[in-house]
């Protein structure tokens, strides 16, 4: 399938494997793509990249993907301006991470910590809800436009209409310290099977990648000496993914019609 003319949406498009999406598919000359992110430098830097591309691709949105409000306003104002949005990879991701039980005896008496139920549920929101949310709705923006046009069921003499992309992780097989964030990812496993069942009904497809450690602020966040100890001796890399490898992988499972499924970009980074 051919970005080419396309109408796309990314979520977490201001920092990291978003941001770089963002300019791989302006590369492969996607007419428009919307970039929604919570960061207050969501407008300077697309300001920047459509710089660096020379021409004004990418517009911003500033908000939460959580926000329904907020989602639904970025989809009318893409629809409105450019058209059915097809393309959309929604990467707006957080960690909260910390063992999921934990005996805490620091001041002498032993106290139990389980995992906070408010840490939990706001990385689900982000990582496993929001995503889902708006890959629907973009299913939604080509089935409107399909039956605004009288076409019902796709057919294979059409050319593919769109695609998904969620972001997994490597850590979905599990990983110490990630509750919240491996059960999130690992339910949009759930989705992306579904989703790609469901699709197909209007011409789409829904694929999902499953990146190891990539050289990103969430990644850092983890700490140096844990990247140098426990991750990069466990990748035959040894070091970092770049985030261009991942947004490469992502343009493959968006471009190529016979995908599905689902790709590990780990580096041999795998949970022990
Ligand atoms: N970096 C890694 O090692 C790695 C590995 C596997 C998967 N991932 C996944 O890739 C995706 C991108 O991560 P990254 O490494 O580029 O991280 P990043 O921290 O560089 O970028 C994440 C972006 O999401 C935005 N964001 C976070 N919460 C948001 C919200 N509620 N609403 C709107 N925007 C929000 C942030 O402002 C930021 O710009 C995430 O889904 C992450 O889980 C990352």
């Amino acid at each position: 399938m051919e970005l080419k003319d396309k109408v796309a949406i990314v979520t977490g498009g201001a920092s990291g494997i978003g941001r770089t999406t963002c300019l791989k598919l302006a590369e492969q000359r996607v007419k428009a793509i919307g970039v929604a992110d919570l960061s207050d430098k969501t407008e300077s830097i697309c300001a920047e990249m459509n710089a660096e591309l020379g021409r004004e691709v990418l517009h911003p949105f500033r908000g939460d993907t959580v926000d329904g409000a907020f989602r639904e306003s970025v989809f009318e104002q893409m629809e409105e301006r450019f058209g059915a949005v097809s393309i959309c990879v929604p990467a707006a991701g957080i960690t909260r991470d910390r063992l999921a039980v934990k005996i805490d005896d620091g001041n002498g008496t032993p106290e139990l910590k389980i995992y906070a139920e408010e840490d939990f549920r706001r990385v689900l929101d982000i990582d496993l809800i929001a995503p889902i949310y708006w890959a629907m709705r973009t299913i939604g923006s080509v089935a409107m436009d399909r039956t605004r046009r009288g076409l019902g069921r796709w057919r294979p003499d059409e050319s593919n209409q769109g695609a998904i992309v969620l972001i997994g992780s490597a850590a979905s097989a599990g990983n110490r310290g990630q509750i919240s964030y491996a059960t999130a990812k690992a339910g949009l496993a759930g989705a992306q099977a579904t989703l790609s069942l469901e699709a197909a009904y209007y011409g789409m497809r829904c694929a999902i990648i499953h990146p190891g450690f990539t050289d990103t602020p969430m990644a850092h966040a983890v700490g140096e000496e844990i990247i140098e100890k426990s991750v990069l001796p466990r990748t035959y890399l040894g070091r970092l993914i770049r985030p261009d490898e991942i947004a490469d992988a992502i343009c493959f499972l968006l471009t190529n019609s016979a995908v599905s499924g689902s790709l590990w970009a780990s580096a041999g980074w795998r949970p022990i």
